[in-house]
């Protein structure tokens, strides 16, 4: 569904976020994608968005990631960003979630009914009709997700998706990623949200991957895991 060749992210000023990777992601997977702080996983994702320039070829379902094809990928692939302030535009929580759907032909009503399921199921129905400004971190990055799963887009890229999140929602989010169908990559730190989330699990370091495998296999590697600056999840025996 996903394959990427040979892509390389170089940032003004020569920084080299990404170096030659090779990764292929298959319909269905639940792809881990952990590496420290300056790894370069939000580069990945946004090279995989056209968000920024690469070099190297990234094709999604066939596709090129090259801008003529990007209005039609886009409708496939849902971001939720690291930064949830930039995700939301609208003023409202509700306004944000019905946005794509109406922009798409949805009627209102329609879409208001489906963002009730999802703001229920994420159990922020008390969000609904809050100004985004107004909410907290925690809140927005709930809101954010909310607003993705009103796409039901075919893939759905997680950057860092319970990062300040309390344990309650950070559980809630955990089940909601669990409950969705679509192809999912999953960046993040919180190691023990990535084994409860992913099958497979792709290691960065510095730009390059270091190994690729299945959940189990990389997550229990203390060795590898400290060597590239992470540490084994808390349920596996870390600190
Ligand atoms: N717009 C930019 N201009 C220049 N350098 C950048 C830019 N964005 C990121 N970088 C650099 O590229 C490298 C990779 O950054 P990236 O944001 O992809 O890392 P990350 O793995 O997502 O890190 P984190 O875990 O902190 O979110 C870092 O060295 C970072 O400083
Ligand atoms: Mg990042």
């Amino acid at each position: 569904m996903i394959d990427i060749r040979g892509l390389t992210v170089e940032y003004d000023g020569g920084i080299k976020a990404l170096d030659s990777i090779d990764l292929t992601v298959n319909e269905g997977d639940s792809l881990g994608l952990i590496g420290a702080n300056g790894a370069g996983k939000s580069s990945l994702f946004r090279a995989l968005t056209g968000l920024t320039a690469f070099t190297g070829s990234i094709k999604f379902n066939g596709l090129d990631v090259i801008k003529k094809n990007l209005p039609s990928i886009r409708q496939d692939i849902g971001y939720v960003i690291q930064e949830s302030d930039d995700q939301m535009f609208m003023p409202k929580v509700i306004e944000d979630m019905i946005f794509g759907p109406v922009n798409y032909g949805t009627s209102k009503e329609d879409a208001v009914k489906k963002a009730d399921e999802i703001l229920k199921k994420l159990e922020i129905s008390h969000l609904k009709d809050r100004y985004n400004h107004k909410i907290s971190g925690g809140e927005k990055k709930m809101a954010a997700i909310a607003t993705i799963l009103m796409m039901k887009p075919k893939v759905i890229l997680f950057d860092e998706p319970t990062s300040s999140l309390d344990p309650h929602n950070r559980r809630t989010v955990i089940n909601a990623i669990n409950g969705i169908d679509s192809t999912k990559i999953i960046a993040s730190h919180d190691l023990d949200l990535i084994y409860d989330t992913c099958g497979k699990v792709a290691l960065i370091n510095r730009g390059r991957i270091v190994k690729v495998g299945d959940r189990d296999e990389i997550l229990r590697d203390r060795e590898l895991l400290e060597s590239n600056g992470l540490e084994l999840p808390l349920s596996m025996g870390g600190r």
